[in-house]
């Protein structure tokens, strides 16, 4: 009698994953034990937002848990970048110097994760990056307002440079929020956003300027964003049925480094008061559970079941009424495509100076 039994065999994440099939049986009564490499279980997961937070855990529980996968994050050079590179195998581990508030930066990073790829393609794709900016009319090198432009539109630039490249049954992950929606409970009370033309939510100064508080009108435009993400994962689903789309939803996760633009006062609340409690706030999780979630999303999940909702946590829900407009998704999508033509075709003809 044969049998086959497979393991996966590696040292704590930090080497290149090995797997083997261990065939063994009988023969004339000898006992013979081979073991024979695995083929095609090898993953790749490109990602943004894995160098902080609910993204940089994800990174560190995949390095050590599942040897099968290696991990292209886009990421800007910063210490904490250096920090991931250094702890772990650059054969598990790439990362692609990209400025997600540069729309060229993001087409280059992109270029670079295409060499890179062998015929196996990409089997999970993590939109995770975020910003939220409150105390300025911040924009980016393309003169976009900052949290349209990384939240949202370099995230569509990415999708449209990569999504032929997806495995089929690959999943793409766009991380969104609660406070897409008007009506849903946020524990931190963040301002929320009135649906504008996606050509003035890209305008630094037109992006939710009824709000006259510089911090409510920072809050309103990163929910904005935030809706984005889910009508953009709605409408790739439609589009790209043999793989996966959803936008996630953490809840609020204190501790992570996105509240890095609030007065001291908040981001000391945030970063070490309000942690150790997150798991019994009422809409609130810790970075954990939040990060569980993710990973379970991008390696485990029947995401393709899912595809084109909205999901919280592990739990799809309806979200928003206006992330369900079919006509307000065409229009965002429309917007994201023009000035993404018009935004890079400039860059590629503007004057350089020396
Ligand atoms: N924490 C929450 O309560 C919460 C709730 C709902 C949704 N979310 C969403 O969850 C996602 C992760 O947030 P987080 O809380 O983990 O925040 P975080 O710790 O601030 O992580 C944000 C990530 O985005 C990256 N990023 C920001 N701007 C970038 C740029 N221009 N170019 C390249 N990378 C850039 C950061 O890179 P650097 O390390 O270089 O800064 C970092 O890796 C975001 O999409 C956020 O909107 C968070």
């Amino acid at each position: 009698m044969y049998f086959v039994i497979e393991i996966s065999m590696s040292c704590s994440g930090v080497t290149p994953a090995t797997s083997f099939a261990v065939v063994a049986g009988y023969h004339n009564g000898v006992r013979l034990r081979a073991n024979v490499p695995r083929l095609g279980v090898r993953k790749r997961l490109v990602m943004t937002g894995g160098t902080s937070g609910i993204g940089r855990r994800v990174v560190e529980r995949l390095l050590i848990e599942q040897p099968q996968w290696t991990i292209v994050i886009l990421a800007r050079p910063s210490p904490r970048a250096d920090e991931l590179q250094a702890s772990s195998h650059p054969k598990r581990l790439t990362l692609i110097d990209t400025d997600l508030a540069s729309l060229s930066s993001t087409d280059r990073a992109c270029d670079e994760v295409l060499r890179r790829l062998d015929l196996q393609g990409i089997d999970a794709l993590a939109l995770n990056a975020g910003v939220q900016i409150v105390s300025d009319n911040a924009s980016s090198v393309d003169g976009i307002e900052l949290s349209f432009a990384v939240n949202f539109l370099a995230h569509f630039l990415i999708v449209e440079r990569l999504k032929w490249h997806m495995r089929t049954a690959g999943r793409i992950v766009t991380t969104s929020s609660e406070v897409h929606d008007p009506d849903a409970f946020c524990l931190m009370g963040i301002g929320r956003a009135r649906w504008q033309d996606p050509i003035a939510l890209a305008d630094p100064v037109r992006s939710q300027d009824h709000i006259a508080s510089i911090v409510d009108r920072g809050e309103a435009r990163y929910c904005a964003s935030k809706l984005l993400n889910i009508m953009h994962a709605r409408h790739l689903a439609h589009e790209l049925p043999t793989i996966g789309v959803v936008a996630f939803n953490p809840s609020v996760v204190p501790g992570t480094k996105i509240a890095r633009d609030r007065n001291w006062l908040q981001r000391l609340g945030w970063r070490h008061v309000m942690p150790p409690f997150a798991p019994i706030l009422p809409g609130a999780r810790s970075l954990e559970h939040s990060s569980s979630d993710l990973l379970w999303l991008l390696t485990e999940a029947d995401v393709q079941s899912m595809s084109g909702n909205y999901v919280d946590g592990r739990e799809v829900q309806s979200g928003s009424k206006e992330s369900r407009d079919w006509v307000k998704i065409a229009r965002a999508m429309e917007v994201g495509r023009t000035l993404i033509s018009k935004r890079l075709h400039a860059n590629e003809f503007a004057p350089t100076q020396d």
